[in-house]
């Protein structure tokens, strides 16, 4: 991994971070006009660390709709997606909202504050589900990180919520350091949409085409497809607590 980068709020009008807090490619007066909102917001720098690349720069992670870094908001380290210039949504008000409600029933990293341009949240110091999963053997912790994913599922399940982007967890699930698991994007979350969570999330973990199947396969042993696919449609048609157990008994 790069060597993190803290550049004072000032400086980030000069290149390459410009270009990054206005990704793909900055102007004069959106990067003057970013600038301000930051400060207004208490920002006094941005540290560019993490291991996914921007122009060569670390960042924490890009997407579709953002770029996330690390920013120093009132003496405190904090995880800021920046608005892509390029991105189909206006503002994060949605993002936030969604976010919060999620935070309402201890999930997802804590809401923290919003503006046009950027959304602040709780910053989580830890790896991709896939990347953690690679560097562990014991098969207990492992069980007990998949576990508490899917609780979370249940959880957002039960309260309407539905992440939205759970099949393409592998960027939506970290695991921090004291082995912890957040579901991150709320971006396309739903209170309206029927909900999900827990058989997207199954269906990446135990019969995807990911990494983590495979991983999962080795330690867990390989599920017998018809079988999972059949737990899955039982729990989709009586979706209780007593089928969403035997979920968990069958996949771990
Ligand atoms: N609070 C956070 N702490 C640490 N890393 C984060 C946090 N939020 C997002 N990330 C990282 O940044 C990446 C992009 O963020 P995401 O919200 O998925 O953006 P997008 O909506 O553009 O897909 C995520 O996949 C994740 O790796
Ligand atoms: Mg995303």
């Amino acid at each position: 991994m790069k060597p993190p980068i803290t550049v004072p709020l000032e400086s980030l009008i000069e290149e390459p971070y410009a270009s990054i807090v206005c990704y793909p490619r900055t102007n004069p007066t959106e990067i003057q006009k970013r600038i301000e909102e930051l400060r207004q917001h208490g920002v006094s720098a941005v540290e560019f660390v993490g291991k996914t690349n921007v122009s060569n720069i670390p960042v924490l992670g890009k997407g579709y709709v953002g770029v996330v870094v690390v920013a120093y908001m009132k003496g405190q380290k904090v995880a800021l997606k920046m608005r892509r210039i390029d991105a189909d949504r206006l503002d994060f008000n949605h993002e936030a909202e969604m976010m919060q409600k999620a935070n309402a029933i201890g999930v997802g990293p804590k809401f923290i504050a919003v503006s046009n341009n950027f959304l602040f949240s709780q910053l989580i110091d830890g790896d991709l589900l896939e990347d953690w999963l690679e560097t562990q053997r014991d098969k207990t912790l492992i069980r007990k990180v998949l576990v508490n994913i899917l609780e979370q599922c249940w959880s957002l399940d039960e309260a309407g919520l539905d992440h939205g982007e759970l099949s393409k967890a592998p960027k939506h699930l970290i695991v921090d350091k004291e082995n912890r698991t957040f579901i991150v994007d709320f971006e396309t979350a739903s209170i309206v949409r029927k909900v999900i969570n827990v058989t997207s999330v199954c269906q990446f973990l135990f019969m995807g085409n990911s990494r983590a199947t495979k991983m999962l396969g080795e330690v867990f042993g390989v599920k017998q497809k018809s079988e999972l696919i059949a737990a899955l449609k039982n729990f989709k048609k009586n979706t209780n607590r007593k089928n969403f157990e035997g979920l968990l008994e069958m996949c771990l």
